[in-house]
């Protein structure tokens, strides 16, 4: 959730650490705040709001130095206040902290520094990190040279939870220290300097070079040098690794939001989600990252999705997808109930977790407990050495690019492009003839061109979000694969929006929903596959019946007739296997223009973050 920079190097850190807690903001956005240590003292600035207020204040504060932490705030424990607000000092101003995560065991700790005599600012967990570092700073040896580093070492042997953190210390100018569990954290290492941070976004326009640090490790920047160990005090040799993101991927260039950016960003996505990955007769799909034989996946008897959130909505996708045409049946568990459930699931049968940020906590808890059953695990997610990516026995990656906008767009349909094409591998590996094979092949490949084709429709979508913006309530209808259309149409518009929404299977709605509809409640329509259409005609007329406004969503070949709905929003025809990726872009635009009109903030909705990293 809260994103954390840290900076060591020859130059000013407040600008540095400031740039790239812009590129994190997405992460948190309650509260933000900077620390830097001058003459063996802090200077720090803090705030609730966002960080363009933040940078306003660290120059009226002169906030300077060589050496820096940085935090943007999604809260968990205590409210947005100034004072809750990262970082802090530890009660005799020797340590400053950011944290990411959640300390199970602060309330004993912070009753144990309390009895020494502690004085707390805050409500926070993190405060009493710091402040037993504190504590344990002070009873280290004081001529050691990794007193510092010692101290936040055995600290750590006290914390129970999750962290990501980035600690400094007043009487140690040459240092950094980070130390990760469950938190994401790496290090960049720059010319003539070093970043510690928790997400890649926030240092790639300073270095492409980074670390990634494992959970249970301690890193220590001094004097240009990236030192790794374990809690134990083992050495580990930092493997340098390559990001190939570019920096003008997460600009924002002429859009107004992040979140329209990377809707029109899709047919470039799903190209790169599907570059090199057809067999060579082109009737099939290829993944370099399985891990997997075509001889094992051949014994697999079940798949099982994991994820949260929209994730969560493209592996209902997936199941369609994979059973019509692979015919292996598929389960979908939200990874936050699998972790905790103890389902029995077959020798057989195969996990895979879908996460764009790869950083979840409830995917990779799931993920870790399917390891420990011993099933076979597969991830599908879009940041390249993520947590996540690391701890599966094979994967796929989107190469969606990043994707900024706190409403998943582009990920998603990277995500349902690579279920398609999963559904394909498996199913050539089974039934699927060389000649269905073929033609799935170039419905794929035809894939960016009916998505540019489908964007078209962002004028009309604006007309309708113009009719319909000030409603309460709305209900999306879909039946088979638009069921989860739906849901996602109905997540997008409320997280977005703050409009109360709701995705029904069409037919399901005569079971309770149907006692909503009235005609303050517009109801939108997925009525785009032709094999069922009467059926989605018969459901319209339920609604109507009822005097609810209709908006539909049709394909080119089946529109509906006029007077049957209020609206309706074409889309181009196509193979049944991309159909979900091309029903989404009016959903995603509709959520778009009616939370813009409503003037909220699209990019950064209230509540939300990300990157949901504390369970
Ligand atoms: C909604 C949205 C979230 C995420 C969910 C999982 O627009 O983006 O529901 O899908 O938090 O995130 P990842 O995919 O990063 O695991």
């Amino acid at each position: 959730m809260c994103g954390i920079v840290g900076y060591i190097g020859n130059r000013e850190a407040t600008p540095i650490l400031l740039e790239g807690l812009k590129r994190l903001e997405y992460r948190g956005y309650d509260s933000s705040g900077i620390s830097t240590l001058v003459d063996r003292s802090f200077k720090m600035s803090k705030q609730t709001g966002r960080v363009a207020d933040l940078v306003r204040l660290a120059s009226k504060d002169r906030v300077s130095g060589t050496l820096g932490i940085c935090h943007t705030r999604w809260a968990t424990h205590g409210g947005v206040t100034k004072e809750n607000s990262h970082p802090h000092i530890s009660f005799d101003g020797k340590i400053s902290l950011v944290h990411n995560g959640v300390i199970e065991n602060y309330l004993s700790i912070k009753k144990f520094l309390e009895s020494t005599g502690v004085e707390f600012q805050s409500e926070t967990d993190t405060e009493v990190f710091c402040n037993l570092i504190a504590y344990h700073y002070a009873k280290e040896d004081e001529s050691s040279p990794t007193r510092f580093l010692d101290s936040v070492r055995r600290t750590l042997k006290h914390i129970e939870g999750t962290y990501g953190i980035a600690v400094i210390c007043a009487d140690c100018p040459n240092e950094l220290v980070g130390a990760r569990k469950g938190s994401p954290l790496i290090v960049g290492i720059g010319e003539d300097e070093l970043l510690l941070a928790s997400d890649v976004s926030a240092i790639i326009s300073r270095t492409t070079n980074v670390v990634y640090l494992n959970d249970g490790e301690l890193v220590s920047l001094k004097d240009g040098k990236v030192n790794l160990t374990t809690w134990d005090d083992q050495e580990r040799t930092p493997d340098i690794q390559q990001i190939n993101w570019d920096i003008e991927e997460s600009e924002l260039g002429d859009y107004p939001h992040y979140m329209l950016k990377e809707i029109f960003e899709q047919p470039e996505a799903v190209t790169n989600s599907m570059r090199g990955r057809f067999s060579d007769d082109r009737s099939s799909a290829k993944f370099g990252g399985l891990n997997i034989s075509p001889q094992e996946l051949r014994q697999i008897d079940r798949i099982l999705f994991c994820a949260c959130g929209t994730a969560w909505h493209a592996c209902l996708v997936g199941e369609y997808l994979i059973e019509r045409y692979a015919r292996i049946p598929v389960e979908v568990e939200y990874a936050s109930e699998f972790r905790y459930r103890n389902a029995p699931l077959d020798k057989n049968t195969l996990v895979i977790v879908l996460s764009q940020s790869g950083e979840t906590i409830d995917t990779l808890a799931a993920l870790s407990e399917a390891k420990r059953k011993g099933f076979r695990t597969l991830a599908i997610n879009n940041s390249v050495g993520s947590t996540i990516a690391r701890e599966a026995d094979g994967g796929i990656y989107q190469h969606a690019g990043p994707e900024v906008g706190v409403a998943s767009t582009k990920a998603f349909t990277s995500q349902l492009t690579i279920l398609s094409m999963l559904a394909l591998y498996l199913g050539r590996l089974r039934d699927l003839s060389y000649q269905e094979g073929i033609e799935y092949v170039d419905a794929l490949e035809k894939l960016p061109n009916l998505i540019g084709e489908t964007l078209k429709i962002n004028d009309a979508v604006l007309k309708v979000a113009e009719k319909y913006k000030d409603m309460q309530d709305c209900l999306f209808l879909g039946r088979q694969d638009m069921f989860p259309i739906a849901l996602e149409g109905a997540l997008k518009l409320k997280e977005i929006s703050y409009i109360h929404a709701e995705g029904y299977p069409a037919a399901e709605m005569k079971h309770g929903p149907i006692a909503l509809i009235c005609k303050e409640c517009p109801v939108i329509v997925l009525a785009t596959q032709p094999d069922i259409h009467g059926k989605l005609v018969s459901n319209i007329q339920e609604v109507k019946a009822r005097g609810a406004p209709i908006i539909a969503v049709a394909c080119e070949s089946t529109p509906l007739p006029d007077d049957l709905v209020d609206d309706q929003i074409i889309i181009p025809d196509c193979h049944r296997s991309i159909l979900p990726v091309l029903a989404s872009i009016p959903m995603q635009l509709l959520s778009y223009h009616i939370a813009n009109l409503r003037g909220c903030d699209v990019d950064k909705p209230r509540n939300l973050a990300k990157s949901v990293t504390v369970e």
